[in-house]
């Protein structure tokens, strides 16, 4: 491990990263900084332990999943980096069980290292297979931050000077069945791209029958359905993947973060071979250097083996978490304005609407948890499958004493978000 200290961090950051990020980074940190974990705790320089049910949704599995840190290093061994000009077996591996996973539609497969990447190549093959080149989305989704990604999430903060760039897509109001069929009615539309759950956008399911509805119209209408399930799926929200498992016959699914088994970066867009088309047809047509590394790939193939093992714990802990954060919900009816979520994905909505300092008391008091990109009063708790009964005890013990300390504040003394 690269030995250096505190100080240095925080101004190397300032320095030559963000100022914003190494504020953010000092106030997380009480100071410290992050130095070693497992599961679902990490340890800080200055020897504290704090519970991690944040990390942005990459672990699933925990911090160093012992059987995904082992393949990795099994890897490394032998082939550490693809020449890609020569096939890789720990490449067709992870393709191999991946689509044993998927419905048998979803038999192909593109590998990138992140989100946004499999967000682009999807809704690109669909417009260049369709020829259409208009996309939908939906209000409060998020996919992305690349200029194509972009264009799909729907916070305007991220939008501002680029608007001519990101022109070709309607977002819809989550509660309108009528949406897709009226927008797609002039033929023009590629794809349907949806979350099942809005993660960034506060934990937003959107409502089953309305999502059916809308994936039925778009491929009426001739457009594809787009899943992104970067955030939700893997098992995350219960299911494998949500849009199989609630009949929406998607056309691609998208995962992403938890993928890599919380060590490596690495996404996918599995897809039909109709979607796939351009890329059968010219494998070039979009690639990326580390798209589908071997290590990445190792990792993942382990990941899919844990995921399964880890099912039946990570029900156990969900119920944990949904009981303790209904009980503070009713114990802190001042502070806690909603509780929603499913599975291991939960946000809770802090009266107000600024989360932020809420967040900055609990990673004090040592509970890292996810603010929302496009939801600034929500609080997102990611707890791992892996989480034990102590670490769950934790959590909700420092969730209960922050939110009763900011029940102790008048609301007009309390500093404004930062999210
Ligand atoms: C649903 C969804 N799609 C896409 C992305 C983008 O992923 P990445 O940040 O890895 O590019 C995210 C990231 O939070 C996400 O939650």
């Amino acid at each position: 491990m690269v030995a250096v200290s505190g100080s240095t961090v925080f101004r190397t950051v300032r320095r030559h990263m963000s100022p914003g990020l190494a504020a953010v980074y000092r106030d997380a940190g009480h100071g410290s900084h992050e130095e070693t974990a497992a599961g679902a705790t990490v340890r800080l320089a200055d020897g504290r332990e704090v519970v991690d049910f944040g990390s942005y949704g990459v672990t699933l599995l925990g911090h160093g999943c012992p059987p995904v840190a082992a393949a990795v290093a099994a890897q490394l061994r032998t082939m550490p980096a693809a020449t890609r000009s020569l096939a890789n077996p720990a490449v067709a591996e992870f393709v191999r069980r991946l689509t044993e996973r998927c419905e048998p539609d979803l038999g192909r497969v593109w590998i990138g290292s992140d989100g946004a990447d499999a967000v682009e190549v999807a809704t690109k093959l669909a417009m260049r297979v369709t020829g259409r080149t208009r996309l939908l989305a939906v209000e409060g989704g998020f996919h992305g931050k690349t200029l194509g990604a972009l264009a799909l999430t729907h916070a305007a903060v991220y939008h501002e000077g680029l608007e001519p760039l990101l022109r070709h897509v309607a977002h819809l109001p989550e509660d309108d069945p009528e949406a897709v069929a009226r927008e797609a009615a002039a033929g023009d539309v590629a794809a349907l791209v949806v979350e099942p759950i809005r993660g960034e956008g506060g934990v937003r399911p959107l409502a089953p029958e309305i999502a059916e509805r809308w994936a039925a119209d778009a491929r009426s209408a001739g457009a594809f359905v787009i899943s992104d399930e970067i955030q939700v799926g893997l098992r995350r929200c219960g299911d494998f993947c949500l849009a199989t498992a609630r009949g929406w016959n998607p056309d691609a699914v998208l995962f992403g973060k938890a993928l890599g088994g919380g060590i490596m970066p690495i996404s996918v867009m599995v897809a039909t071979s109709e979607l796939f088309q351009p890329l059968a047809e010219n494998p070039g047509y979009h690639s990326s250097t580390f798209g589908g590394h071997p290590l990445a790939c190792a990792a993942a193939t382990a990941a899919l083996t844990a995921i399964e093992e880890f099912a039946e714990r990570a029900r156990e802990v969900g119920a944990a978490v949904e009981a303790g954060l209904r009980t503070l919900r009713s114990g802190h009816p001042g502070i806690v304005a909603d509780v929603r979520g499913t599975g291991l994905l939960w946000g809770v909505d802090v009266r107000g609407g600024a989360a932020g300092p809420v967040i900055a008391d609990l990673a004090a008091a040592g509970l890292l948890v996810s603010p929302c990109l496009g939801s600034p009063g929500t609080i997102r708790l990611l707890p791992p499958m892996v989480a034990t009964d102590a670490e769950i005890g934790r959590a909700l013990e420092i969730l209960d004493a922050t939110f009763a300390l900011q029940a102790a504040v008048p609301a007009a003394a309390r500093p404004a978000g930062r999210c």
